[in-house]
């Protein structure tokens, strides 16, 4: 049987073939499979040369250096690791915090369970393309504020905030600022010097690299202190314990070296399978693109179709498409998404809406047959 046509590239990528051919080098008896944290012997030696070969290339990418990479088991990890790291580290100087109502689950959870333990959090508002007003931003900053976070690209509908803008706002207030950019990196190049981040979170699996691996950022200068989630062998400078994974850090390095390799040719080849994509279902009835092109980054278009029950569009289309009609992770519980309620629309409206992400393999072709079978669904 023919396979659907993937367009779930947000939720998850295939592993790239360079990657597994990597990984391959770190397993098994005839390659380096030590642990990097054996001090005694060669085997423990190479995999920790391994380890930290490719913590400095992956720095290298983000323009970090490499004391400033924590290794977690992905972006919900690191996310967590940098909110309750820094909430818990620095709560003497103050309890309120600032995010986003559009944020992931992996943030949005966190800050409900510190908001339990004490803390305060306010919710910045998004406007109907989603994007927030910095203005606002700068009105919901109180003498105790100690953390800002934001994302840098939304996983439902691909909108880009203005990170740089607003780094200079919180440290003009001495407020710490951590950036999930789970959904940016490979995306859209990533220099954390020149944004001014304190922390930020990626994820190997949204790249071509393997699931159940990513890391944080945290910057060295001037230093962030955190309070660690878990405790063990002190490794990851006694912020994340437990035996690392060479063949996974080295395949995550891998897939951003690719994606380095790649960005701006596939950026372009993206950018024309979304105008496509988009210029075949405008002139339907009842359609609408969800944050413009302006305001939103390729790789994700978010579409309500006001006229459909969605369950019976979305079993018209299984066999035909894979898309998702709200993030992977909160796809279980089936409610209107969050992120588009917060955008205006309405309950019915965002159940009516779906997310296509495109990808390196995505072709013409695959956009020219996806348009069919939604008009077809329709
Ligand atoms: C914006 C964002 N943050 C965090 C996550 C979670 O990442 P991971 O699967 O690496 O824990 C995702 C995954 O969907 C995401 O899109």
């Amino acid at each position: 049987m023919k396979k659907p046509i993937y367009l779930d590239y947000a939720a998850t990528t295939p592993v790239a073939p360079e990657v597994i051919t990597t990984m391959l080098q770190y397993l098994d008896k005839d390659h380096i499979f030590g642990n990097p944290h054996s001090t005694t012997h060669i085997y423990g030696f190479n995999a920790a040369s391994a380890v930290e070969q490719a913590r400095s290339r992956f720095a290298e990418i983000i323009h970090a250096h490499p004391t400033e990479i924590i290794y977690t088991s992905g972006a919900t990890e690191a996310n967590n690791l940098a909110l309750q790291g820094i909430a818990h580290f620095h709560k003497k100087r103050g309890q309120h915090i600032i995010s986003v109502q559009t944020e992931h689950k992996a943030v949005l959870d966190v800050l409900k369970f510190l908001q339990s333990q004490g803390f305060e959090v306010t919710y910045l508002p998004v406007n109907s393309q989603g994007t927030i007003d910095l203005a606002a931003l700068k009105k919901a900053i109180r003498k105790d504020t100690i953390l800002a976070t934001v994302m840098m690209v939304n996983n439902e509908t691909g909108v880009l905030h203005p990170i740089k803008d607003i780094a200079k706002i919180l440290h003009e207030q001495q407020i710490f600022f951590h950036v999930d950019a789970a959904q940016a990196l490979g995306k859209i190049p990533i220099n954390v010097k020149e944004l001014d981040i304190d922390l930020m979170s990626f994820s190997a699996h949204k790249i071509y690299g393997p699931k159940g691996i990513g890391a944080l950022y945290m910057r060295a200068h001037p230093q962030i202190q955190l309070e660690p989630l878990f405790f063990g062998g002190g490794q990851e400078q006694n912020l994340r314990a437990g035996t690392l994974a060479p063949f996974l850090i080295a395949g995550f390095t891998k897939a951003a070296e690719l994606c380095q390799q790649h960005i701006l040719e596939e950026i372009k080849h993206i950018f024309n399978l979304k105008k496509l994509f988009w210029e075949g279902l405008k002139d339907l009835k009842q359609v609408q693109i969800n944050s413009d092109f302006n305001v939103s980054i390729p790789y994700i278009c978010n579409i309500t179709f006001k006229d459909v029950d969605p369950e019976s569009f979305l079993l018209a289309l299984e066999e035909q498409c894979a898309i998702s009609q709200s993030s992977a992770c909160t796809s279980a519980h089936m409610e209107p998404s969050h992120v588009l309620r917060a955008m205006g629309l309405t309950a019915h409206e965002a159940s009516c809406s779906f997310r296509f992400s495109f990808g390196r393999d995505t072709t013409e072709d695959d956009i020219h047959s996806t348009i069919k079978f939604l008009r077809a669904a329709l």
